[in-house]
């Protein structure tokens, strides 16, 4: 079932001025219901001008967005209310934080959606807790905190509104590789856990093969595939031309099979590349 889609969608910065860019152009696309997305593309290629049209942050220049069927702009109700449907969580969110406490900052969304106290109360502990906040922490000011738990707050603020979408640009960004891999392997937990559709936009390959079950690819303003991770990332060479690399043990796995060796051309991942050589020396060994 179709959650997110696009008509025709474009859009231009500063239009009719000596600085108007086309930063969209065009863009078609269709996500279904329970797909964990990943959007990758150079820098400047369009990706969050595209992400902030689907909760009717940006409005189009052209064109529509659909979200579970319903035209966005269909109608000022329908666009107020996209933007608890479809969750954002902007790049470097901690720089977003602003209440006293890291409690009435997760708060702060599920307040504007004018639930309940109690409920309200349940969600923001539940997210903290998703995101491996303690209760301790609730009651801090978000600057007394690390980085990474900065932006572990400002991710859970977006999940305490439990969106049908939910949307992270470049959640990552920064920091290092084990905060990557928390903030990674949460979001891909999220997304079994609620069976929600979970948008990410990354310039790492090796990222998006960790956890996405589709790719979407971002070039010069517009939207040039999407599909299986192992199916677009097939196309290396069309890749490279575009600015993004595909992950290095794919690169190698790829130099293995040009000397003769039979291994898979489906290897994203360091995980993936340590069953497939342990495969192959069992094989070896019959
Ligand atoms: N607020 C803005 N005003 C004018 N131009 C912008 C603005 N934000 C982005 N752009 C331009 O739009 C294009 C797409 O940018 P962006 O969507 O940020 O790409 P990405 O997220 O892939 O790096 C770029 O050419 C960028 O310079
Ligand atoms: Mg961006």
């Amino acid at each position: 079932m179709s959650i997110l889609k696009t008509e025709n969608l474009s859009y231009v910065y500063n239009q009719g001025t000596p600085f108007e860019t086309a930063a969209i152009k065009n863009i078609n696309i269709d996500i279904e219901k329970g797909e964990l997305v990943g959007i990758i593309g150079h820098t400047g290629s369009g990706k969050s001008t595209l992400v902030q049209h689907f909760n009717g942050l940006l409005k189009p220049t052209e064109g529509k967005i659909f979200v579970d069927g319903v035209d966005i702009w269909q109608s000022k109700e329908t666009a107020k209310n996209v933007k608890f449907k479809v969750g954002l969580c902007f790049q470097y969110p901690e720089y977003q934080l602003f209440e006293e406490t890291v409690y009435k900052d997760i708060a702060f969304g599920p307040k504007n959606m004018k639930l309940e106290e109690s409920e309200i109360d349940e969600r923001v502990k539940k997210a903290a807790d998703f995101v491996g906040l303690k209760p301790s922490h609730l009651e801090k000011s978000p600057f007394d905190l690390s980085g990474g738990e900065k932006r572990r707050v400002a991710i859970a603020g977006v999940m305490a509104m439990e969106p049908k979408i939910l949307i992270l640009d470049e959640p990552t960004a920064g920091l290092d590789p084990k905060g990557r891999d928390v903030i990674l392997s949460l979001i891909k937990d999220y997304q079994k856990q609620t069976d929600s559709t979970v948008l990410i936009v990354s310039h790492s390959m090796e990222d998006v093969a960790k956890l996405a079950t589709k790719v979407l690819v971002m070039n010069k303003a517009e939207n040039t595939m999407y599909g299986e991770v192992g199916q677009v990332y097939s196309h290396a060479d069309e890749l490279r031309n575009m600015g993004l690399n595909i992950p290095q043990i794919t690169q190698i796995f790829s130099a293995l099979r040009k000397k003769g060796i039979k291994v898979s051309d489906e290897v994203f991942t360091i995980e993936q590349a340590v069953k497939e050589l342990l495969k192959y020396k069992g094989g070896l060994a019959q």
